[in-house]
């Protein structure tokens, strides 16, 4: 077995390559963009081929490599289902296995808390754990949908359960350590060792951490795989046209979503928004909002929907009805699935988007 584990110190991130030394296949955990050459050097050291580009979450402090790898080497990029980056090759649900070559397989544990979308991967003795469970500590609960109530279950009926003696590799580490385990941290760990779980929100409410310096930056970036600006637009457009890349699987997103969400016509839309009965929520990107909008409608874009519903007052009753537009149809039906996810219970998207708004104004 091959097993690196790569440090960032410009964000004390970690980053792990596990690679199969039969079938040469590899796989990264977390990437950090800044280090593309280095991981190019060091699959090329062992003769791997990078055969998948897995996420923990949507990072907040760096911005993933994962869109680079798939570009230069045709690896498939992984995120959980629940991060809303569409544009991943791979949408990642609990209990799902990657496998390396014949014998390799890296099982997913969801562990949600620090993010919804948050999951750690186990391989063989160990748990590459991301933001979940840190070496001594975990990860905040303050933004980007966070829920400390979650993160004490995902912890102590997911993680803790593992053996006693599973290998615990963080996402980050801001003193030098780099490994732990279950045992250690089931006794040590100053958050979790004997608190029940009213104990461990009340510490989780009360750190008082500064927002990442990064976040306004690398979140956006890292629900596009970190992929640049013009590159995300055209990502949007084939996906908007049906077209999207070989490898992006967003049109079988838009079909499922298609089954769970109520869509209504410009008509109907037309009259609940005459009536004052729904909210209208814009999901197209700024540039297309700037360019014209169904007047009154909020602005809050597909790709930093959950980083930033809660900063907007007249969404925070879930049973508010709302109604989500986009360009066409296809993104708003993605964001409202999003938002039945987090809670809201009567969420309308309108088909045919602003375009079908535009003609029949
Ligand atoms: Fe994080």
């Amino acid at each position: 077995m091959i097993f690196r584990q790569l440090f960032d110190d410009a964000t004390w991130t970690y980053t792990y390559l596990i690679g199969d030394p039969v079938s040469k296949e590899a796989i990264l955990i977390d990437p950090v963009n800044t280090h593309i050459d280095d991981y190019l050097a060091l699959l090329d050291e062992y003769g791997l081929k990078l055969k998948f580009s897995l996420e923990t979450h949507v990072h907040a402090d760096h911005i993933t490599a994962s869109g680079l790898l798939r570009q230069k080497l045709g690896a498939q990029t992984a995120v959980s289902s629940l991060c809303g980056a569409e544009t991943a090759d791979i949408q990642i649900t609990d209990g799902q296995v990657f496998e390396l070559g014949e014998s390799e397989q890296i099982k997913v544990i969801a562990t949600p808390g620090h993010t919804p979308g948050s999951i750690s991967f186990l391989w063989r003795d160990r748990v590459m754990t991301g933001d979940s469970l840190f070496i001594g500590g975990c990860g905040r609960t303050d933004f980007q949908g966070g829920s400390a109530s979650d993160l004490y279950d995902a912890i102590t009926q997911r993680l803790f359960t593992l053996p006693d003696d599973t290998l615990v590799y963080p996402g980050h580490d801001y003193q030098g350590r780099w490994v732990s385990n279950i045992i250690q941290e089931k006794t040590t760990n100053p958050r979790l060792a004997g608190k029940s779980k009213e104990e461990f929100i009340e510490i989780m409410n009360n750190l008082n951490l500064p927002k990442p310096k990064l976040i306004d930056e690398a979140v956006p970036a890292n629900r596009y795989c970190g992929l640049e600006e013009e590159e995300r637009q055209d990502a949007i457009e084939q996906r908007d046209q049906g077209q999207s890349k070989p490898k992006i699987s967003t049109p079988d997103l838009v079909n499922a979503a298609k089954q769970l969400v109520t869509e209504v016509d410009v008509n109907k839309a037309k009259q609940l928004i005459n009536n004052g009965e729904v909210l209208v929520i814009d999901v197209r990107e700024e540039s297309e909002y700037e360019g014209g909008h169904i007047d009154g409608a909020l602005f809050l874009p597909r790709g930093v929907l959950e980083f930033k519903i809660g900063t907007i007052p007249e969404l925070a009753d879930k049973s508010k009805p709302v109604l989500l537009y986009c360009r066409s149809g296809n993104r708003s039906l993605l964001a409202s699935k999003t938002l039945q996810d987090m809670g809201y219970t009567s969420v309308l998207s309108m088909a045919g988007g602003y375009e079908a708004w535009s003609k029949a104004s």
